[in-house]
């Protein structure tokens, strides 16, 4: 290939992936599968690595390329991000309405009210359609220059498309956040890591986007929307309804909850609405901005030094509520960990009462400052559990003395450890009685070997009374013995014993994940159950050629490597493979396929089947079902008494099956 060719052929690509993250990430309707994306993609990477001079910034292939920064560059913004005045009742817009008037009397208003994401607000440059640059809020005058950073969020265009490319210097604001299904899975690998998580969604996201690395931010589930362009009336806009239609047109995702109103009345019932399905959008957020339709409108208002005059942020009722801590408890986790729990006086806060509230590590508890007798202020945001805020040092009594963090595990008194560089402590004691008491929990429980009956109250008698040592006692267990416990029947004793029993043949890769081997969740679990095939395959195998396998890596393999090397964890093996439990990959009867590569989300409650077997229909046949609906989801099956995934379903535009419709597909 001569460098023009490859030089028509690389600028041909670019512009396929462009068009391609445009469909997936902004309209969420792709058009091509995710094999033939990837293919594009690793011709181009050929193609530059062949032709290196023909590597250009906003080449696809960039978008994870900064190097490590010490310090980010400061940006003078040329229009100053201001703040929103505030409205918390609708009399507020009301008199919103009443100002504007005043101003400009005899006009007729529009309005634009959309979600007000709570997120980190941020500034990008387009210059001729290239993303330029993209810097933080910062104090509203000055902010950071975190291009690298932005560069990588997917739905951050690195060209625009349409008549917005040909514009010489480009400003659009937006609010980058990070969805909340995201938000959770990164806080669950976090701990398992034993790194410290994030308190919400938004200290998530801003803690991303101004990370040091951007390879770091890159594999930070981050997501923006956009709601302002700089200057708009000047590039020929008359209203902030047409700029939204041209910002989407130039590929710029913008929210697909604004909605236009003329009456002040419908813009109240839009915040609303919004306020009741708050916690069905998928993300945070804490309220509606109302925006005046028309820019000339709009410039005629101006701002003041805080705010613009024509907007304004009707904020939701808050999540927050102060509390006091009565005590703070250290509990112990399956792996060891060893996680702070503050008791409150209970509180009521948005319908739930709260008792306590997780203070996650010792590193958090110094932070804030949190000690016995505090009142502080807790917040829920969204489904996001409770966390505190901050203490109200104000209310502090006297002599409340600073947390120390147990050196000891106030569960079995064994040594507690926190390894360097780790943000947990944990007990070092593998005979822990807590910690084998969440094993066992843990074993049982639905998505691992799912033995139905062993409830919290028999994990707890079956390891105080010593019958059972490990997991594999369980298999051990006689209905009498289980009979002779507090509170237990003939029938609840024998409706065990047999579900420990049918235990025996769940599988490879359930038996894995209900070993609790540290990073080893459901995912790996299969992973590493198809490619190796039995349980002693993978003890044998060195942590070389497991880090090989796609999708497990070094980190995950030395953890898997680690417990094998154990000598109690290879008792253990033992004791279960002479103990009937199957440690082999049941033999999948390659039976027909037809849901290969498609992906289902349950919600609601179906009626012909538990969800548990629903699970199963999918996987024989080759399909497989997650927890949240993404642009990826082929369906949504939907039960009785359906979730917020509906809304999902709904804004993602992802088909839907009714429980009929689904066995239909199912069983055909
Ligand atoms: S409009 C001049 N729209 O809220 C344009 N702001 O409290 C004014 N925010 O600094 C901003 N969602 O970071 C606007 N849909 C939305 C927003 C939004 C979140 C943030 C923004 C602003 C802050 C003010």
């Amino acid at each position: 290939m001569t460098r023009a060719e490859a030089a028509q052929r690389v600028a041909e690509l670019r512009e396929r992936i462009h068009h391609h993250d445009y469909l997936y990430y902004v309209e969420a309707r792709p058009e091509v599968s995710d094999a033939e994306y990837d293919r594009l993609m690793r011709e181009l990477v050929e193609l530059e690595a062949a032709f290196p001079e023909l590597v250009a910034d906003d080449s696809p292939t960039q978008r994870v390329a900064g190097t490590p920064t010490d310090v980010f560059r400061p940006v003078a913004h040329q229009v100053a991000m201001l703040s929103l005045d505030n409205a918390t009742a609708p009399e507020d817009l009301l008199e919103f309405e009443a100002r504007l008037h005043r101003a400009l009397p005899g006009t007729r208003l529009a309005y634009v009210a959309e979600p007000k994401i709570d997120g980190l607000g941020v500034a990008l440059l387009y210059e001729r359609g290239r993303l330029a640059r993209g810097a933080t809020r910062g104090d509203g005058r000055v902010g950071e220059d975190v291009t690298p950073n932005l560069r990588t969020i997917r739905s951050v265009p690195m060209v625009l498309r349409g008549a917005l490319a040909e514009v010489d210097q480009l400003e659009v604001r937006g609010e980058v956040y990070m969805p909340r299904a995201e938000f959770a899975a990164l806080n669950k690998a976090l701990e398992e890591a034993g790194e410290a998580t994030f308190a919400n969604p938004r200290n998530a996201a801003a803690g991303a986007v101004r990370q040091k690395d951007p390879a770091v931010t890159a594999r930070r589930p981050l997501d923006i929307f956009l709601y302002h362009v700089s200057r708009a009336d000047a590039l020929g806009f008359e209203t902030y309804w047409d700029t939204l239609t041209a910002m989407r047109a130039a590929g710029l995702r913008t929210n697909p909850r604004a909605e236009r109103h003329a009456a002040i009345a419908d813009v109240a019932r839009y915040c609303e609405r919004l306020e009741r399905e708050r916690d069905a959008l998928g993300y945070d957020a804490d309220g509606v901005v109302v925006k005046v339709d028309a820019l000339d409108h709009q410039r005629r208002l101006g701002s003041t030094t805080h705010h613009p005059r024509w907007a304004i942020a009707f904020k939701f009722a808050a999540r927050q509520a102060t509390t006091v801590i009565e005590a703070i408890e250290v509990g112990v986790g399956k792996t060891g960990i060893l996680t702070p729990v503050a008791k409150l006086q209970p509180v009521e806060l948005a319908g739930v009462v709260i008792r306590n509230v997780s203070l996650h590590n010792e590193d958090e508890i110094r932070k804030k400052d949190v000690r016995v007798g505090d009142t502080v202020l807790i917040e829920r945001a969204g489904d996001v559990i409770p966390y505190v805020v901050q203490v109200v040092t104000a209310k502090r009594p006297a002599g409340a003395a600073a947390y120390a963090f147990p050196t000891r595990c106030p569960k079995c008194g064994g040594v507690a450890f926190r390894p360097e560089g780790e943000a947990y402590w944990r007990c070092m004691n593998s005979a822990c009685p807590a910690q084998l008491k969440e094993r066992l929990r843990h074993f049982g429980s639905r998505r691992a070997m799912d033995i139905e009956h062993l409830g919290e109250r028999v994990v707890e008698q079956l390891v105080d009374t010593g019958l059972v040592k490990d997991v594999a006692d369980l298999y051990t267990l006689g209905v009498e013995q289980v009979e002779a416990l507090e509170r237990q029947g003939e029938k609840s004793a024998a409706n065990l014993i047999q579900a420990i029993a049918d235990s025996r043949e769940r599988g490879l890769a359930r038996l894995l994940n209900a070993l609790g081997i540290r990073l080893v969740g459901e995912r790996v679990a299969q992973l590493l159950a198809k490619r190796f095939g039995s349980l002693e395959r993978i003890a044998a195998t060195s942590e070389t050629e497991l880090a090989e396998v796609h999708g497990i890596g070094e980190t995950i393999a030395r953890s898997v490597a680690a417990f094998f090397a154990e000598p109690t964890n290879r008792e253990l093996i033992t004791k279960l493979k002479e103990r009937g439990v199957v440690t082999e990959a049941p033999l999948t009867a390659a039976g027909p396929q037809p849901l290969a590569g498609k992906t289902f989300v349950l919600t609601g409650t179906l009626t012909a089947l538990s969800r548990e077997a629903a699970r199963e229909l999918i996987e024989q046949r080759g399909g497989q079902v997650k927890n949240t609906v993404s642009k990826k989801t082929d369906y949504v099956v939907v039960g009785e008494a359906p979730g917020g995934k509906v809304d999902d379903a709904r804004r993602l535009g992802v088909a839907m099956l009714d429980e009929k419709q689904f066995l239909e597909l199912v069983t055909s």
